[in-house]
């Protein structure tokens, strides 16, 4: 297929556009190469010949039009998002922009181009905090943070499109990806490259919040079996069936990097923080696709990526994140207490 993914030089989406051009698609990236979007994380096939690259923003429809018609484009694959919880609480606004001004408008560029396939990329954070149990597609979204409430904005716009327009579309919702070349604010990256400079890891609150996680292969290996054989109109669950406390996940790792358990500092809580995810794959399953890394061996594996690219993330870490670690740490650090154990 000819598909546009946007967001193609962030993490998920550079892992998918390489899965992609390995299964003789011809893919168009389009991304707009904001703070975390990296053409580093695609040198490696920037010259391959079904590879193209457009910068631009998905909330520039002229630009969505024009690279779907000049590229002749069936498919659209979103990956282009503003992801980061924490700094949706510094700055709320930027996340209603992207990920649901921006998802109206690629819709509306879809819709108009008469692409055959539109599969938006979202997150099982729109459940909201679940305490037990398991979420479900059919789940009435509760998201409690701004980036959380801009996807399932994005979500209910893009399942509108189907409704209204019967465009095809699809939604997934993964739980939380690890893996190589995921920017370090996200928690994994960040505990893993602090702990090679022996800087102090700052866990929120009590350590004790859970999270379920996917290694990057394995979600995207999901959106191209959805996009390939969902249901139009359906939204599917891709969960990693890892759930573990972040907690067990810092002392995981610090192990692997042969570091001290010294180097976690209980730091305030993150506001509104969700005390867990876990979703129902159930659907995803019956579709005929389940997840394949298990976890202790991706971590070791993602560690191991970081340990063997630090080029790639301390060139990352000296530019525009020192500001952001600065106010987003700086106070907490100073505040925090030692592990106990
Ligand atoms: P994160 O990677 O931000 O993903 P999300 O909040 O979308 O699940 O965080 C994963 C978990 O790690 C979450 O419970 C918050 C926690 N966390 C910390 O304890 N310290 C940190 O510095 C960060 C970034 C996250």
């Amino acid at each position: 297929m000819r598909i546009l993914v946007t967001g193609g030089a962030g993490f998920i989406g550079s892992h998918l556009v390489r899965r992609l051009l390995g299964h003789d698609h011809v893919v168009v990236n389009f991304d707009a190469l904001r703070y975390s979007g990296n053409p580093d994380n695609l040198s490696d096939v920037a010259d391959h010949a079904r590879y193209a690259f457009v910068q631009a923003d998905i909330c520039d429809a002229g630009a969505v039009a024009q690279a779907l018609k000049e590229h002749r484009v069936e498919a659209v694959i979103n990956c282009a998002a503003e992801t980061h919880v924490d700094r949706s609480i510094l700055d709320p606004s930027v996340f209603a922009k992207t990920d649901v001004v921006g998802t109206g408008i690629l819709l509306e560029e879809a819709r108009k181009a008469g692409i055959q396939r539109y599969l938006q990329v979202s997150t099982d954070e729109v459940y909201g905090s679940v305490e037990l149990g398991h979420s479900r597609e059919e789940d009435l979204l509760a998201p409690r943070s701004p980036y959380a409430a801009s996807k399932a904005g994005g979500d209910l716009l893009t399942l509108s499109y189907w409704a209204t327009y019967r465009l095809p579309v699809l939604v997934t919702r993964g739980s939380n990806t690890y893996g190589p070349n995921q920017y370090p604010e996200k928690f994994i990256p960040l505990f893993v490259t602090n702990a090679i400079e022996d800087q102090p890891l700052p866990l929120y609150g009590d350590g004790r919040n859970r999270r379920d996680w996917l290694s990057v292969f394995d979600h995207c290996a999901a959106i191209e079996y959805v996009l390939a054989h969902g249901e139009p109109g359906t939204v599917y669950n891709v969960g990693g069936g890892n759930e573990r406390e972040n907690r067990a996940v810092a002392e995981t790792l610090l192990r692997y990097l042969q570091k001290p358990g010294s180097l976690i500092r209980f730091v305030q809580d993150r506001p509104g923080h969700d005390r867990r995810y876990a979703v129902d794959c159930d659907r995803l399953r019956r579709l005929g696709w389940e997840p394949t890394v298990e976890f202790e061996e991706g971590l070791r594996a993602t560690v191991e990526w970081y340990r063997t690219h630090e080029a790639w993330w301390r060139k990352i870490k000296s530019g525009e994140f020192r500001a952001y670690y600065e106010q987003m740490y700086q106070q907490r650090l100073a505040k925090g207490t030692a592990c106990a154990s």
